[in-house]
Protein backbone atom coordinates (compact mmCIF):
# COMPACT_ATOMS: atom_id res chain seq x y z
CA UNK A 1 0.00 0.00 0.00
CA UNK A 2 1.30 3.28 -0.72
CA UNK A 3 1.82 5.81 2.03
CA UNK A 4 0.19 9.23 2.61
CA UNK A 5 2.29 12.04 1.23
CA UNK A 6 3.17 15.07 4.15
CA UNK A 7 5.19 17.82 4.25
CA UNK A 8 7.29 19.04 7.21
CA UNK A 9 7.78 22.08 6.21
CA UNK A 10 10.65 23.46 8.45
CA UNK A 11 13.58 21.34 9.98
CA UNK A 12 13.25 19.61 13.31
CA UNK A 13 14.25 17.21 15.69
CA UNK A 14 15.72 13.92 13.27
CA UNK A 15 13.80 11.79 15.76
CA UNK A 16 10.78 13.36 15.43
CA UNK A 17 11.27 13.27 11.67
CA UNK A 18 11.88 9.65 11.79
CA UNK A 19 8.74 8.71 13.35
CA UNK A 20 6.54 10.80 10.54
CA UNK A 21 8.66 8.61 7.94
CA UNK A 22 8.30 5.09 9.75
CA UNK A 23 4.31 5.86 8.37
CA UNK A 24 3.95 9.07 6.05
CA UNK A 25 5.72 9.50 2.40
CA UNK A 26 7.39 12.60 4.20
CA UNK A 27 8.50 15.30 1.60
CA UNK A 28 10.87 17.56 4.58
CA UNK A 29 13.11 20.55 5.01
CA UNK A 30 15.48 19.69 7.05
CA UNK A 31 17.81 22.27 5.15
CA UNK A 32 15.18 25.01 6.58
CA UNK A 33 14.39 26.87 3.88
CA UNK A 34 11.77 29.80 4.34
CA UNK A 35 9.39 29.07 1.33
CA UNK A 36 7.44 31.87 -0.53
CA UNK A 37 3.70 31.16 -0.35
CA UNK A 38 4.02 30.32 -3.87
CA UNK A 39 7.26 27.48 -3.43
CA UNK A 40 4.73 26.82 -0.15
CA UNK A 41 2.02 26.12 -2.80
CA UNK A 42 3.99 24.11 -5.04
CA UNK A 43 5.18 21.92 -2.27
CA UNK A 44 2.03 20.90 -0.46
CA UNK A 45 0.90 19.74 -3.96
CA UNK A 46 -0.68 15.90 -3.29
CA UNK A 47 -0.08 16.12 0.06
CA UNK A 48 -2.51 15.00 2.51
CA UNK A 49 -1.12 16.98 5.54
CA UNK A 50 1.62 19.61 6.84
CA UNK A 51 3.49 20.66 9.82
CA UNK A 52 4.12 23.77 10.37
CA UNK A 53 5.46 26.49 11.95
CA UNK A 54 4.60 30.07 12.86
CA UNK A 55 6.50 31.48 9.08
CA UNK A 56 3.96 29.28 6.96
CA UNK A 57 0.56 30.96 5.53
CA UNK A 58 -1.88 28.86 5.61
CA UNK A 59 -4.99 30.85 3.67
CA UNK A 60 -7.85 30.23 1.55
CA UNK A 61 -5.64 30.32 -2.19
CA UNK A 62 -3.15 27.86 -0.84
CA UNK A 63 -5.78 25.79 0.15
CA UNK A 64 -7.91 26.33 -3.24
CA UNK A 65 -4.81 24.64 -4.26
CA UNK A 66 -4.36 21.58 -2.02
CA UNK A 67 -7.95 20.02 -2.60
CA UNK A 68 -6.51 16.86 -1.24
CA UNK A 69 -5.12 18.43 2.15
CA UNK A 70 -6.95 16.88 5.43
CA UNK A 71 -4.68 18.35 7.97
CA UNK A 72 -2.55 21.21 9.16
CA UNK A 73 -0.54 20.94 12.59
CA UNK A 74 1.42 23.81 13.83
CA UNK A 75 4.50 23.61 15.74
CA UNK A 76 3.31 26.58 18.20
CA UNK A 77 -0.13 27.41 20.42
CA UNK A 78 -0.56 30.69 18.42
CA UNK A 79 -2.35 30.22 14.78
CA UNK A 80 -2.51 33.58 13.31
CA UNK A 81 -0.56 32.12 10.11
CA UNK A 82 -3.54 29.86 9.79
CA UNK A 83 -6.94 31.45 7.91
CA UNK A 84 -9.19 28.87 10.47
CA UNK A 85 -12.18 30.07 9.08
CA UNK A 86 -11.06 28.79 5.39
CA UNK A 87 -9.47 25.65 6.79
CA UNK A 88 -12.54 24.80 8.18
CA UNK A 89 -14.96 25.61 5.36
CA UNK A 90 -12.39 23.08 2.95
CA UNK A 91 -12.72 20.58 5.83
CA UNK A 92 -9.03 20.93 6.84
CA UNK A 93 -8.40 20.21 10.14
CA UNK A 94 -6.10 23.04 12.31
CA UNK A 95 -4.00 21.44 15.16
CA UNK A 96 -1.72 23.83 17.69
CA UNK A 97 0.71 22.99 20.55
CA UNK A 98 -1.14 24.19 23.77
CA UNK A 99 0.06 23.42 27.30
CA UNK A 100 3.77 21.73 26.31
CA UNK A 101 4.67 25.10 26.20
CA UNK A 102 2.60 27.34 29.15
CA UNK A 103 5.34 26.97 31.60
CA UNK A 104 8.29 27.27 29.78
CA UNK A 105 6.72 30.61 28.41
CA UNK A 106 6.04 31.95 31.55
CA UNK A 107 9.78 31.32 32.47
CA UNK A 108 10.49 33.43 29.78
CA UNK A 109 8.40 36.18 30.60
CA UNK A 110 9.55 37.03 33.75
CA UNK A 111 13.55 36.36 32.57
CA UNK A 112 12.61 39.14 30.15
CA UNK A 113 10.79 41.18 32.82
CA UNK A 114 14.12 40.70 35.12
CA UNK A 115 16.50 41.64 32.23
CA UNK A 116 14.34 44.77 31.41
CA UNK A 117 13.77 45.99 34.47
CA UNK A 118 17.46 45.50 35.65
CA UNK A 119 18.92 46.51 33.10
CA UNK A 120 21.03 43.41 32.30
CA UNK A 121 21.40 43.01 28.78
CA UNK A 122 22.29 47.35 28.63
CA UNK A 123 24.62 46.89 31.42
CA UNK A 124 26.46 43.64 29.87
CA UNK A 125 27.44 45.71 26.50
CA UNK A 126 28.60 48.59 28.44
CA UNK A 127 30.93 46.31 30.44
CA UNK A 128 31.72 44.23 26.89
CA UNK A 129 32.87 47.26 25.16
CA UNK A 130 35.36 48.06 27.94
CA UNK A 131 33.90 51.05 29.38
CA UNK A 132 33.14 49.83 33.28
CA UNK A 133 35.87 51.98 34.79
CA UNK A 134 34.97 52.19 38.42
CA UNK A 135 31.43 51.90 40.17
CA UNK A 136 28.95 54.77 41.09
CA UNK A 137 25.93 54.62 43.46
CA UNK A 138 23.40 54.92 40.43
CA UNK A 139 25.20 52.68 37.85
CA UNK A 140 22.31 50.84 35.74
CA UNK A 141 20.00 51.52 38.44
CA UNK A 142 16.92 50.36 37.33
CA UNK A 143 13.36 49.52 38.72
CA UNK A 144 12.36 47.07 41.15
CA UNK A 145 10.08 43.42 40.62
CA UNK A 146 9.35 42.31 44.09
CA UNK A 147 6.83 43.71 45.45
CA UNK A 148 5.64 45.61 42.45
CA UNK A 149 2.71 45.75 40.27
CA UNK A 150 2.67 43.99 37.05
CA UNK A 151 0.02 44.31 34.80
CA UNK A 152 -0.47 41.49 32.47
CA UNK A 153 -2.83 41.66 28.79
CA UNK A 154 -4.00 38.16 27.97
CA UNK A 155 -4.96 36.05 30.49
CA UNK A 156 -4.67 32.60 29.08
CA UNK A 157 -2.76 29.70 30.19
CA UNK A 158 0.57 31.70 29.75
CA UNK A 159 -0.83 34.70 31.09
CA UNK A 160 -2.10 32.56 34.15
CA UNK A 161 1.49 31.06 35.02
CA UNK A 162 2.83 34.54 34.62
CA UNK A 163 0.80 35.70 36.99
CA UNK A 164 1.66 32.60 39.62
CA UNK A 165 5.00 33.54 39.23
CA UNK A 166 4.46 36.92 39.95
CA UNK A 167 2.22 36.72 42.95
CA UNK A 168 3.56 33.51 44.61
CA UNK A 169 7.40 33.88 43.96
CA UNK A 170 7.89 37.96 43.99
CA UNK A 171 5.08 39.13 46.18
CA UNK A 172 3.89 41.46 43.15
CA UNK A 173 0.10 43.01 42.87
CA UNK A 174 -1.45 41.60 39.64
CA UNK A 175 -3.58 42.58 37.76
CA UNK A 176 -5.23 41.65 34.56
CA UNK A 177 -6.82 42.62 31.74
CA UNK A 178 -8.59 40.19 29.35
CA UNK A 179 -11.62 39.43 27.01
CA UNK A 180 -13.17 37.53 29.63
CA UNK A 181 -13.12 37.14 33.65
CA UNK A 182 -11.64 34.35 34.96
CA UNK A 183 -13.42 32.10 37.22
CA UNK A 184 -13.04 33.39 40.98
CA UNK A 185 -11.15 30.21 41.76
CA UNK A 186 -8.70 31.23 38.79
CA UNK A 187 -8.33 34.51 39.70
CA UNK A 188 -7.86 33.45 43.73
CA UNK A 189 -5.02 30.97 42.67
CA UNK A 190 -3.40 33.85 40.42
CA UNK A 191 -3.83 36.19 43.39
CA UNK A 192 -5.25 38.50 40.44
CA UNK A 193 -7.78 41.27 39.97
CA UNK A 194 -9.19 42.40 36.70
CA UNK A 195 -9.18 46.07 35.86
CA UNK A 196 -9.98 47.39 32.88
CA UNK A 197 -7.26 48.38 29.98
CA UNK A 198 -6.97 51.55 30.91
CA UNK A 199 -6.79 51.00 34.71
CA UNK A 200 -4.00 48.51 34.39
CA UNK A 201 -1.78 50.41 31.92
CA UNK A 202 -2.27 53.49 34.60
CA UNK A 203 -1.23 51.16 37.68
CA UNK A 204 1.34 49.04 36.20
CA UNK A 205 5.06 48.89 37.29
CA UNK A 206 5.31 46.43 34.52
CA UNK A 207 2.80 45.49 31.70
CA UNK A 208 3.05 41.63 30.07
CA UNK A 209 1.70 41.00 26.93
CA UNK A 210 0.08 37.27 26.44
CA UNK A 211 -2.69 37.95 23.99
CA UNK A 212 -2.90 36.11 20.86
CA UNK A 213 -2.44 37.94 17.76
CA UNK A 214 -6.20 38.88 15.96
CA UNK A 215 -7.24 41.70 13.58
CA UNK A 216 -9.20 43.02 17.02
CA UNK A 217 -5.68 42.59 19.38
CA UNK A 218 -3.42 44.41 16.60
CA UNK A 219 -1.75 47.53 17.63
CA UNK A 220 -3.45 46.57 21.74
CA UNK A 221 -0.07 48.93 22.59
CA UNK A 222 0.14 51.89 20.41
CA UNK A 223 1.02 55.60 20.71
CA UNK A 224 -2.17 56.40 22.84
CA UNK A 225 -1.66 53.48 25.65
CA UNK A 226 1.82 54.29 25.66
CA UNK A 227 0.74 57.94 26.77
CA UNK A 228 -1.38 55.77 29.93
CA UNK A 229 1.94 54.25 30.97
CA UNK A 230 3.72 55.32 33.94
CA UNK A 231 7.50 57.24 32.93
CA UNK A 232 9.12 54.24 34.96
CA UNK A 233 7.43 51.45 33.39
CA UNK A 234 8.83 48.52 31.36
CA UNK A 235 6.77 47.10 28.57
CA UNK A 236 6.95 43.36 27.64
CA UNK A 237 5.90 41.65 24.99
CA UNK A 238 6.19 37.91 24.57
CA UNK A 239 2.59 37.43 22.52
CA UNK A 240 3.32 38.35 18.56
CA UNK A 241 4.71 41.09 16.84
CA UNK A 242 1.73 43.11 15.70
CA UNK A 243 0.52 43.61 19.28
CA UNK A 244 2.45 46.70 19.69
CA UNK A 245 3.21 49.41 17.38
CA UNK A 246 6.98 48.98 17.37
CA UNK A 247 7.14 52.43 15.59
CA UNK A 248 5.85 53.96 18.12
CA UNK A 249 7.67 51.76 20.86
CA UNK A 250 10.65 53.00 20.05
CA UNK A 251 9.53 56.81 19.67
CA UNK A 252 8.32 56.45 23.46
CA UNK A 253 11.81 54.78 24.31
CA UNK A 254 13.78 57.37 22.89
CA UNK A 255 11.81 60.43 24.22
CA UNK A 256 12.05 58.15 28.14
CA UNK A 257 7.81 58.17 28.07
CA UNK A 258 8.34 54.52 29.39
CA UNK A 259 11.62 53.68 31.02
CA UNK A 260 12.32 50.38 29.18
CA UNK A 261 10.66 47.46 26.93
CA UNK A 262 11.69 43.72 26.36
CA UNK A 263 10.50 42.36 23.52
CA UNK A 264 10.77 38.56 21.70
CA UNK A 265 8.47 39.26 18.96
CA UNK A 266 8.43 42.03 16.68
CA UNK A 267 6.08 43.39 13.49
CA UNK A 268 7.57 41.65 9.88
CA UNK A 269 10.12 39.34 12.23
CA UNK A 270 12.37 38.65 11.71
CA UNK A 271 13.08 41.82 10.40
CA UNK A 272 12.96 44.72 13.69
CA UNK A 273 11.82 48.16 13.62
CA UNK A 274 15.18 49.66 12.66
CA UNK A 275 14.84 52.27 15.66
CA UNK A 276 14.50 49.45 18.14
CA UNK A 277 18.32 48.55 17.03
CA UNK A 278 19.88 51.83 18.33
CA UNK A 279 17.55 52.12 21.69
CA UNK A 280 19.77 51.34 24.66
CA UNK A 281 16.45 50.89 26.84
CA UNK A 282 15.10 48.29 24.99
CA UNK A 283 16.08 43.84 25.35
CA UNK A 284 15.33 42.27 22.62
CA UNK A 285 15.46 38.57 21.76
CA UNK A 286 14.68 36.77 18.68
CA UNK A 287 11.34 34.79 19.37
CA UNK A 288 12.71 32.27 22.17
CA UNK A 289 10.12 32.10 24.79
CA UNK A 290 9.19 28.46 24.22
CA UNK A 291 12.91 27.30 23.07
CA UNK A 292 14.22 24.87 25.77
CA UNK A 293 15.43 21.96 24.04
CA UNK A 294 12.51 19.60 25.88
CA UNK A 295 10.02 22.20 25.36
CA UNK A 296 10.34 22.51 21.72
CA UNK A 297 10.75 18.78 21.48
CA UNK A 298 7.45 18.37 23.15
CA UNK A 299 6.20 20.87 20.63
CA UNK A 300 7.12 18.97 17.82
CA UNK A 301 5.96 15.84 19.10
CA UNK A 302 2.62 16.90 19.69
CA UNK A 303 2.34 18.34 16.54
CA UNK A 304 4.17 15.24 14.87
CA UNK A 305 1.12 13.03 17.45
CA UNK A 306 -1.66 15.18 15.52
CA UNK A 307 -0.96 14.02 12.64
CA UNK A 308 -0.42 10.66 13.03
CA UNK A 309 -3.61 10.51 15.35
CA UNK A 310 -5.82 12.21 12.78
CA UNK A 311 -4.42 11.06 9.46
CA UNK A 312 -4.15 7.43 10.79
CA UNK A 313 -6.71 6.53 13.20
CA UNK A 314 -8.80 10.04 13.15
CA UNK A 315 -8.71 11.23 16.84
CA UNK A 316 -6.06 14.36 16.86
CA UNK A 317 -4.83 15.45 20.06
CA UNK A 318 -5.61 19.52 20.02
CA UNK A 319 -7.99 20.28 17.01
CA UNK A 320 -8.31 24.12 16.55
CA UNK A 321 -11.60 23.90 14.24
CA UNK A 322 -12.98 20.33 15.63
CA UNK A 323 -16.28 20.65 13.96
CA UNK A 324 -13.89 19.55 10.64
CA UNK A 325 -14.71 15.86 12.39
CA UNK A 326 -18.17 15.80 12.77
C1 LIG B 1 7.00 29.12 18.46
C2 LIG B 1 5.25 30.61 19.54
O1 LIG B 1 8.30 28.78 18.70
O2 LIG B 1 3.98 28.72 20.16
C3 LIG B 1 3.98 29.87 19.72
O3 LIG B 1 2.92 30.45 19.42
O4 LIG B 1 5.24 31.76 19.34
C4 LIG B 1 6.56 29.91 19.66
O5 LIG B 1 6.50 29.04 20.76
C5 LIG B 1 6.93 29.78 17.10
O6 LIG B 1 5.69 30.27 16.82
C6 LIG B 1 7.36 28.81 16.00
O7 LIG B 1 6.31 28.12 15.43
Amino acid sequence: MTQASILVARAIFPEVLAQLQQVFDVDHNQDDVVMSPAELQARMQGKVGALTTGSERIDAPLLQACPGLKIVANMAVGYNNFDVDAMTRAGVLATNTPDVLTETTADFGFALLMATARRVTESEHYLRAGQWKKWRYDMFAGAEVHGSTLGIIGMGRIGQGIARRAAHGFGMQVLYHNRSRLSPELEGACKARYVDKATLLREADHVMLVVPYSAASHHTIGAHELTLMKPTATLINIARGGIVDDAALAQALKARRIAAAGLDVFEGEPQVHPELLTVPNVVLTPHIASATTQTRMAMAQLAADNLMDHLLRAQPRTPINPEVLR
